[in-house]
């Protein structure tokens, strides 16, 4: 495995619409451990694939060990409840925090790396974090929706997405 530099903003590649994910083979297995790596190395609890300058529908989330590791290749929202105010960071605007209104729950359907489908619930943060991942996807960055920035010393071991 090996860590990938980390894409910060601005760069063309983080706001554009990524390209669907269509062979499953061994080099998106090793992207995938590649990213893995990448997201611990960097304290980040999720990590899309254009944030490593790959411009493909892959993210993976893990916000605890509970909830284990989401690879989503190609996911879709496909429904949504709620709402929920709550800090965000990202790993490609090192030092920036704010506030950001999303649902409270999230249903995804979404494929694993070998290319089976499957539909995964998320509420509170998991789901906070899932649609952080999925608008990198398509180009939107949290910045875009932030309602308050939130300076550093008001953070209390927050972790970036
Ligand atoms: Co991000």
């Amino acid at each position: 495995m090996a860590i990938l530099p980390i894409v910060e903003y601005p760069n063309d590649i983080l706001i554009k619409e990524c390209e669907k994910v269509t062979i499953f083979d061994e080099q998106l297995a090793k992207l995938l451990d590649d990213m893995y790596e990448t997201m611990v190395e960097n304290d980040g609890v999720g990590l899309a694939a254009p944030q490593v300058n790959v411009a493909k529908k892959i993210a993976i989330v893990e916000i605890d060990e509970e909830t284990g590791t989401l690879e989503l290749i190609n996911p879709v929202v496909l429904e949504t409840k709620g709402s929920d105010v709550d800090i965000e960071g990202c790993l490609s605007f090192p030092g920036v925090y704010g506030e950001v209104e999303r649902p409270y729950f999230v249903k995804v359907e979404a494929q694993d790396r070998d290319g089976n489908t499957y539909v995964v619930e998320a509420e509170d943060f998991f789901a906070r974090a899932i649609l952080h991942e999925i608008d990198h996807l398509h180009g939107v960055l949290f910045t875009s929706k932030i309602t308050r920035y939130v300076e550093e010393e008001e953070l209390e071991g927050y972790e970036e997405e």
